[in-house]
């Protein structure tokens, strides 16, 4: 039996009558890049959110691009994040000619540590860029409290954890801009490249539609150097049929992850996963750590058993080659980078399934 780290049917399946006709509306519609479908679903969003503004782009990497430079984020600029997120956190920074400060994560949250933060803001920097990884919210109090005092901006990078929430606030609306990735594996997920930017703010909200847009206001009168970033239609479509389940999805891989947490919990080797008291983990990833330098073998062995596990991520961003020398050791994010693995989950995912791969886990580390 072959087990996925994620199966997308069941939610494919469930919704098939809905989506195709959806995506057959749109066939018919002849529009297939922005237009009322697209400006439906930004308003829709706009409300499940909260947030004033909502504008639809073609990836995360291109919200956190143009969300950055909305924001006022310019070249020569620094903006600090986290050093443990996916490479697309910190390409944006580079991609708007600033330069990501890296530093180390809280080693409960596996999110940016507020102290470190605060230890490297400089004259230069402009911006903080926080990570909600996995799903769970970074501690965005004390970084806002920050932002504050040294004058920052602070773009959310969302794209893991949509849904969930910081005291009660959607995550993705407590910064100044936040920024979301429809890729299909997300909580909310296209069937293609998708992204989003939201924030309350009129001013950034206009420049980032026109950043979409080429840097037009009006076509063929652009007034900056832009994007091609739309968000398509036949997405907007889907997402407009997916989101009034988003709660009930969460809620599935809450108690998925509420289980993994039982069967598991008796294992020494591992180190199961937090949830902050500030927030509700939506469980994009359900991660473990894996102490004693079994992780990989642990890994090896459940892909052999046709377990699908994954690492996220198993190099620290500070120590990829393009970013090589620009930070001295980040103890926690390169321990962790050697001990996380990701395990099977979704929103509707079997209980037998999850008692296969605790078990499976159990034997292997139980094996020697
Ligand atoms: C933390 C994080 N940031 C940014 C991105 C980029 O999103 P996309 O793949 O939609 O460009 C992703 C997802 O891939 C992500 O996980």
């Amino acid at each position: 039996m072959k087990i996925p780290i994620l199966d997308l049917k069941p939610e494919t399946e469930g919704l098939w009558g809905e989506l195709t006709a959806a995506i057959e509306e749109i066939l018919k519609s002849g529009q297939f890049i922005l237009g009322p479908k697209v400006a439906a679903f930004e308003k829709e969003i706009a409300a499940y959110l909260g947030t004033k503004h909502a504008i639809g782009v073609n990836s995360g990497t291109d919200a956190l691009v143009i969300g950055l430079r909305a924001a006022g984020i310019a070249p020569g600029d620094e903006v600090i994040t986290s050093a443990f997120t996916f490479f697309a956190t910190a390409e944006a920074i580079s991609l708007v000619g600033a330069t990501p400060v890296f530093v180390d994560i809280d080693p409960r949250t596996f999110n940016l540590d507020p102290q470190e933060v605060a230890q490297a803001v400089t004259p230069r920097t402009k911006g903080l860029l926080p990570v909600h990884l996995y799903g769970q919210a970074a501690n965005m109090e004390p970084l806002m409290e920050l932002a504050e005092k040294h004058h920052l901006k602070v773009i959310e990078d969302t794209a893991q954890a949509f849904g969930g929430d910081y005291q009660g606030k959607k995550l993705g609306t407590i910064g100044h801009v936040g920024c979301f990735s429809f890729y299909p594996t997300k909580i909310l997920g296209a069937y293609g490249d998708g992204g989003l930017i939201v924030t309350d703010d009129d001013e950034i909200a206009e420049t980032a539609r026109t950043l979409r847009a080429h840097g037009a206001k009006q076509n063929y009168y652009n007034e900056t150097i832009g994007y091609n970033s739309r968000l398509d239609a036949l997405q907007a479509a889907i997402l407009s049929v997916k989101l009034p389940y988003i709660d009930q999805w969460i809620s599935g891989r809450r108690e998925a992850a509420q289980y993994y947490n039982e069967l598991l919990k008796d294992t020494p080797e591992i180190v199961l996963p937090y949830e902050a008291p500030y927030t509700k983990h939506v469980y994009n990833q359900y991660t473990i750590r894996v102490s004693n330098g079994k992780r990989e073998q642990l890994h090896r062995q459940l892909q052999a058993a046709g377990i699908g596990t994954m690492i996220y991520y198993p190099v620290p961003l500070h120590k990829l080659p393009v970013y090589a020398g620009t930070t001295p050791r980040l103890r926690v994010a390169e321990q962790y980078a050697q001990e996380v693995l990701s395990l099977p989950i979704w929103p509707q995912m079997e209980k037998e399934l999850q008692e296969t791969v605790a078990e499976k886990i159990k034997e292997i580390l139980t094996a020697e």
